[in-house]
């Protein structure tokens, strides 16, 4: 069992952290002002005798005898951080300073919290250095405008050699010329269709991820239940191994998922009526793959 401090533990990742290290065992304590967190965020961990709350500002020195030390005090949205911009800069510089004091002088291990954003315009390359654009290997672009994405990710591509890019498509009229520019599309229009689509029709298929290289489609297959609709407690399931399917060359069966879980698929997986299965194949076998797995029931 870790000693652990958790700094700003009834804000948003706080309280989920603050939940977490006590569900892996851990005697934790949670400091906090409440200037953007609330109490109700850790109300649920008060009977925990594992879990105590501190009510105390980062700007002032703490000492408790911890191993490890999460450093998220701070106002993290605009309107919060801009409420009061001298006291944001004494809570992240001074702040900071007390955690490290503190790490140092009980040899804990100390993660710092960092800023959530750079400001600036991203079709400019002044800001995407700012923001260390080199070192990624991503680079995702999901404004409103399609000429902004386009060429926040050529930038991107271009300029900083960033490997993959990936922009949010408004038009589908463009989707094509990003694909032919390299870029991963994601259309709204199309997904939100195709969110439609399967709602519609009880084991439809729809497109999870479009992969811009080779072509290559990853869909996620609802295989259909018939008798769960009649009577779903009753409904005795017969189900098909993966090694007797047969699916259409170029594609290939990924992983199911059944309730809470998600498995990889071998051979000997068994499919049922009612699970969600994912397949990668190449563009235009929707409808092959579709009526295979249809026919599981
Ligand atoms: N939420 C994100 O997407 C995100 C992304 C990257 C980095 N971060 C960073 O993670 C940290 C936490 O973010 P969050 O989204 O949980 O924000 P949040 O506002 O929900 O939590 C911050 C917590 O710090 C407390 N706090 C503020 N000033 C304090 C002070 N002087 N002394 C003691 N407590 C103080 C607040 O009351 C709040 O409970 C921030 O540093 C933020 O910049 C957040």
């Amino acid at each position: 069992m870790k000693r652990i401090l958790v700094t700003g533990g009834a804000g948003f990742i706080g309280s989920h952290l603050c939940e977490r290290l006590l569900k892996e065992g851990n005697d934790v304590i949670c400091l906090d002002n409440y200037f953007t967190g609330s109490k109700e965020n850790i109300a649920h961990l008060l009977s925990n005798p594992y879990f105590e709350l501190v009510r105390h500002d980062v700007t002032s020195p703490y000492y408790a005898e911890v191993d490890e030390i999460y450093n998220l005090a701070c106002p993290a949205s605009p309107v919060h951080y801009q409420y009061n911009p001298i006291k944001t800069v004494k809570t992240s510089v001074m702040g900071a300073i007390n955690m490290l004091g503190l790490a140092k002088r009980v040899r804990a291990k100390i993660l710092q919290a960092s800023t959530s954003e750079v400001h600036g315009d991203g079709c400019d390359s002044v800001y995407q250095a700012d923001a260390g654009v080199e070192n990624a290997d991503i680079f995702v672009a999901t404004t409103g405008s399609d000429d902004v994405n386009l060429i926040s990710c050529e930038i991107a591509k271009l300029v900083f050699g960033v490997p993959r890019t990936i922009a949010r498509v408004n038009s589908p009229k463009n989707e094509r010329i990003f694909r032919r520019m390299g870029i991963e599309a994601v259309s709204s229009t199309m997904v939100i269709t195709r969110l439609i689509e399967s709602e519609a029709m009880a084991g439809a298929v729809h497109a999870v991820m479009s992969l811009t290289q080779g072509d290559l489609v990853l869909t996620e297959v609802n295989i259909p239940n018939p008798d769960a609709l009649v009577n779903p407690t009753a409904a005795k399931l017969e189900g098909r191994r993966v090694a007797d399917i047969t699916l259409p060359d170029g594609s290939l069966l990924v992983a199911v998922g059944r309730g809470d879980s998600l498995e990889i698929v071998k051979g000997a997986t068994i499919l049922y009526p009612g699970d969600q299965v994912i397949v990668v194949h190449k563009e235009g076998l929707e409808n092959e793959v579709k009526s295979v797995l249809r026919s599981i029931r």
